[in-house]
């Protein structure tokens, strides 16, 4: 069957974007943020996400292009100072991610950029994320945007996958933030 959505080479950067819809997740779209089967082990993280979203403390925002989810980040809504000894209320972005037939074509940075504007209509100042110090590409992508490097994070955590294993995550990270 021929995807109709998939990218093709003669689209203009411009028409590209004009296919990208930006819209926030719902409970209905929990399956959805599982990306068939890649990320289930997310699951319980999910619903604690949109449990957040529902009251007001997150914001999970979804791309489409025509009927299909091609990418998603989430924001983190945090009134007070994380990785800073200053005070702002600031937006912690992450689950940042496109799905890989859709990448580099302008997806990653339309997200970003409404996740931004989100946070600059709520009022929020400062936006922060984290990258893991071997992905330059992405690295590349948040300097290209604005963000600067202002701290390190061990990048250590760990979570309970859909079938309540303990899962540890060790990835080290850059944290990096723009003031909006
Ligand atoms: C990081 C990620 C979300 C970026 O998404 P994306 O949709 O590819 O992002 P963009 O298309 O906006 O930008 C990526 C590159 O495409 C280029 N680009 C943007 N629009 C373009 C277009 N219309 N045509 C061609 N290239 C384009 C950008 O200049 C950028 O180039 P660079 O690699 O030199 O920096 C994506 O690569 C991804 O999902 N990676 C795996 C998960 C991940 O690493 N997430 C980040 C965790 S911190």
């Amino acid at each position: 069957m021929v995807d109709k959505t998939a990218p093709t080479v003669e689209e203009s950067s411009a028409e590209r974007r004009a296919q990208i819809n930006i819209r926030l997740a719902t409970a209905a779209d929990l399956k959805t943020l599982e990306w068939d089967g890649e990320y289930t082990h997310y699951r319980r993280l999910f619903r604690r996400a949109i449990d957040e979203a529902e009251r007001g403390r997150r914001v999970l925002l979804l791309a489409e292009i025509g009927d299909q989810v091609v990418g998603q980040i989430f924001v983190q809504l945090m009134t007070r100072a994380t990785f800073s000894t200053q005070r702002a209320s600031s937006g912690y972005l992450y689950a940042f991610r496109v799905k890989p037939p859709y990448r580099n074509r302008g997806v990653g940075s339309h997200l970003l950029h409404a996740a931004e504007d989100n946070l600059e209509s709520q009022g929020f100042r400062r936006a922060v994320i984290s990258v893991a110090k071997s992905n330059l590409a992405a690295k590349r992508l948040y300097e290209r945007a604005g963000y600067v490097v202002f701290t390190v994070d061990p990048g250590e955590w760990s979570y309970l996958d859909h079938e309540g294993q303990l899962r540890e995550v060790l990835e080290p990270a850059f944290v990096m933030e723009k003031w909006l």
